[in-house]
């Protein structure tokens, strides 16, 4: 890392009060400057600077160490700006009415405004118009689109709380607006929008139902790297999704087995001093007398409680000591479940236990070369 900087945080609630507009203000000002800026959104939080602005394209990356050969998502504080910075068409505009403001991101050719530096050398840019009103807010002040990954050092989990945001980037960058925890807290749904159909790339609270109801099934195609472990020279259309990510320091397993499969499986591995437990609520009172690195993710029957607690228990196994192998279960794919599942399986480099199938094998422990680049 590059000497520390000193980074500026600043408490936000929803960006309304006169103090906090005049931080807004302040922040929107040294976004235009070419600075960089932690702000929250409905999803994650992001790290943001001027998405006009070559330079501070290369200023994120080396925030986040983070190749600059994935490109970032430039966020916009009204559909309007839109057609400044990409080639829209009707389809565009249909799916910007139906989920806009909100966490879906529309990948469309992008205009020559947009620096080479900030997609990736790709042609093309992925846009979102979050809801979140400091994120809006301080967009509307900029006057430029910002662009923004997750504001997490690469390699690890996105961050949903400003404690997360402050482990990772204090001394990297110059502001952070430290907000309430994520609504969502996973990432926004990508997609490719062509003339008539749209490419699933990363799943999201916008759900592969949801995009279907608007268009019709046969116009929403879910790209393989959603489900599936893709190596060798397939070339992804999201250049982040070939990275592993998400990824915790102790490898994930993911847990498949008729009910009583699963339960019969993890009670027999609460005999390893080393393992730790990815489970639901319900499962809680069955392990926390014999496991104290038990979390529970919410529900199996809320989706969107696991979304939300997701990254955070991630998180919190790598506080605590010698974890030597996640146990976790497989969360249902429907709804915002896609995206939940997507996210642990990919922590879980797509590795899977049969339990009712046993012996299973310990997968290796992670090599540097493994690394994720998100
Ligand atoms: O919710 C979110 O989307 C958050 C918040 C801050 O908005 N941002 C976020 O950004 O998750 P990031 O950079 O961590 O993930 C963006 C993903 C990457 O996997 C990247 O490869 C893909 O979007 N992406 C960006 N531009 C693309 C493009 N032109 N073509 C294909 N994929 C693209
Ligand atoms: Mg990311």
């Amino acid at each position: 890392m590059e000497t520390p900087i000193a980074t500026e945080i600043i408490p936000v609630r929803d960006g309304k009060s006169i103090t906090e507009q005049a931080d807004l203000a302040r922040a929107a000002d040294c976004i235009r400057r070419g600075g960089l800026v932690v702000f929250p959104t409905e999803t994650v939080y992001g790290l943001g600077g001027n998405a006009l602005d070559a330079e501070a394209a290369k200023h994120i990356y080396a925030a986040k160490g983070r190749p600059s050969d994935n490109p970032l998502i430039i966020h916009i504080a009204d559909v309007d700006w839109a057609e400044e910075y990409c080639h829209t068409n009707e389809l565009f505009y249909r799916l910007a009415c139906a989920f806009w403001p909100g966490p879906l991101t529309m990948i469309m050719k992008k205009r020559d405004c947009i620096p080479a530096s900030v997609t990736g050398g790709l042609e093309t840019v992925a846009v979102r118009l979050p809801s979140d009103p400091v994120a809006n807010a301080l967009i509307r002040l900029s006057g430029v689109p910002i662009a923004a990954p997750s504001a997490n050092l690469s390699g690890h989990p996105s961050p949903t709380t400003k404690e997360h945001v402050i482990h990772d980037l204090s001394g990297r960058v110059d502001m952070i607006l430290a907000g309430e925890p994520s609504e969502i807290g996973l990432e926004s749904t990508v997609i490719k929008v062509e003339d008539d159909r749209v490419f699933l790339l990363r799943p999201g609270a916008v759900t592969y139902e949801d995009l279907c109801a608007l268009l019709g099934e046969d116009h929403v195609v879910v790209d393989r790297i959603v489900t599936e472990k893709v190596t060798g020279d397939f070339v992804p259309m999201s250049p982040g999704m070939k990275y592993r990510h998400y990824a915790p320091k102790a490898p994930v397993l993911l847990l498949h087995g008729t009910e009583d499969e699963i339960l019969s499986y993890i009670q027999e591995k609460t005999k390893e001093p080393d393992a730790g437990f990815l489970v639901y609520d319900e499962d809680a009172p069955l392990l926390s007398a014999v496991s104290a690195r038990t979390l529970t993710m919410g529900r199996g029957d809320d989706p969107a409680m696991q979304a939300h607690r997701l990254f955070l228990c991630l998180r919190a196994f790598d506080e605590m000591p010698d974890v030597g192998c996640i146990y976790a279960r497989t969360p249902s794919r429907a709804g915002i479940g896609l995206a939940v599942y997507n996210r642990l399986a990919k922590a879980a480099g797509f590795t899977v236990v049969e339990c009712g199938k046993a012996p299973e094998t310990m997968p290796e422990k992670r090599s540097e070369g493994d690394l994720a680049h998100e």
